[in-house]
């Protein structure tokens, strides 16, 4: 049996990485393709009750290290216990986030040194990466006025404008040197994204099969 194929959605809050989800699912359906869909942080027990720290405010400051260290602990949980199990069976995964994420807002928008991120990324993920990134590419003004519109904003989503500059700039350095990451202009119409999304979903799947 084949190993299953690792998708990635990447972006800012409010970029339309659901919104995407439900396309790329929708299309691997059509594929007759098994798939399952994860998300980052959390999509385990354990890594979800992580995730609840890092997205709640309380009296205590949670450091940037400990931030830090908690991601890639709920990613340890997750890729061991839930994607590596998954491809190995030859299903799919589509995750909504991933190490990406960590690279961009814990390198960008924290500003963590990269003799920090890069031993603690490597040591946790040992080459493991997704086979196809889709880094849903938006103006942070445009995308927080998405997420603001649909409720509540969590302790991250509340960051600075300048914090998600540098985690954006951070996404796109990467997407140019990783050619497994493919930028989809996130700011145009619905329509418009997903024609970019459903081409380069189409060319990468004839190149896969
Ligand atoms: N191209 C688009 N143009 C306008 N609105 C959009 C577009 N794509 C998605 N939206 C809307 O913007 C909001 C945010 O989209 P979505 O939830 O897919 O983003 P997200 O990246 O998953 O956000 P989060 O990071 O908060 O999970 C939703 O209300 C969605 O319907
Ligand atoms: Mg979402």
């Amino acid at each position: 049996m084949n190993r299953g194929k690792f998708i990635v959605v990447e972006g800012l809050e409010g970029a339309g990485k659901s919104t995407a989800i439900a396309q790329i699912s929708a299309y691997l359906q059509s594929q007759g393709i098994e798939f399952i869909t994860t998300r980052e942080p959390g999509g385990t027990p354990l890594a979800e009750q992580m995730r609840a720290i890092v997205k709640s405010e309380t009296d205590e400051p949670l450091t940037t290290e400990a931030e830090l260290l908690l991601m890639y602990a709920a990613r340890a949980q997750l890729v061991e216990n839930v994607i590596k199990p998954a491809l190995e069976k030859g299903v799919w995964v589509i995750g909504d986030r991933h190490d990406l994420s960590s690279l961009a807002y814990q390198g960008g928008g924290r500003q963590l040194p990269e003799t920090l991120l890069m031993p603690i990324r490597n040591a946790v993920l040992q080459g493991f990466e997704p086979d196809l990134t889709l880094l849903m590419d938006i103006d942070p003004k445009i995308g927080l006025q998405r997420a603001a519109n649909r409720g509540e904003l969590d302790r991250i989503e509340r960051m600075e404008l300048a914090f998600f500059e540098r985690t954006r700039a951070v996404y796109l350095t990467h997407a140019k040197i990783n050619p497994s990451i493919k930028i989809i202009d996130a700011g145009l119409s619905l329509e418009q994204v997903q024609g970019q999304i459903s081409s380069v979903l189409t060319s990468w799947f004839n190149d896969v099969q």
